[in-house]
């Protein structure tokens, strides 16, 4: 079928939608609000029917990040598994907020979130960061995949901006303004 076909096979399904829930079908940007996710703790958002993940990282997790580098695949994300605004060493616009697609790059499982270290029952020397259970790929508290794991690439970080100090937009990227401001901070 053409996309044409797909298109007219699709608009039935969606006007019988709310405006609002078909905005969402189509992947529309969604709102989360992280007041409440508590240091060390994961909320699940959904974006295009995939799970976002919020982690709000203490600063021992954050901690952690540079001593996974050894250890990983791909430690400085030039496999273009984030928007160029999160190519950064947290993976993230602020570095205590990991927003982060929660789906595994080998066959799809959603990863665990494995946070308590060491924790011999993941691996000896686990450092902290995800598990998938479906066939053992390990990932750091960005994300990032360890060596020779069944996963090939890191998990990716979909677009996103704030939209105040406590909502995030998912699914929209900052505006000019911002990355000017994103960028200055940086340097
Ligand atoms: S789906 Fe995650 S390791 Fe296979």
């Amino acid at each position: 079928m053409g996309a044409g076909g797909c298109v007219a096979a699709l608009w039935p399904f969606l006007a019988s939608l709310s405006p609002s829930a078909q905005a969402l079908a189509l992947g529309a940007p969604v709102e989360a609000d992280i007041s409440k996710v508590a240091p060390g703790q994961q909320v699940t958002f959904v974006w295009r029917n995939q799970p976002v993940w919020v982690l709000n990282r203490t600063p021992k997790m954050l901690e952690t990040l540079p001593k996974w580098d050894p250890r990983l695949s791909d430690p400085e994300c030039k496999q273009n598994q984030q928007p160029a605004y999160c190519q950064n060493e947290h993976r993230s616009i602020k570095p205590q907020y990991l927003v982060m697609i929660g789906i595994c790059t080998h066959l799809g499982c959603s990863p665990h979130l494995k946070a308590k270290f060491p924790d011999p029952t993941v691996q000896e020397n686990w450092l902290g960061g995800y598990l998938c259970a479906c066939h053992g790929s390990k990932y750091d508290l960005s994300g990032r995949v360890e060596k020779d794991q069944p996963a090939p690439l890191n998990m990716v970080v979909p677009p996103y901006r704030y939209k105040s100090d406590t909502v995030i937009q998912i699914g929209v990227d900052p505006s000019a303004e911002e990355l000017k401001n994103l960028n200055a901070h940086a340097a």
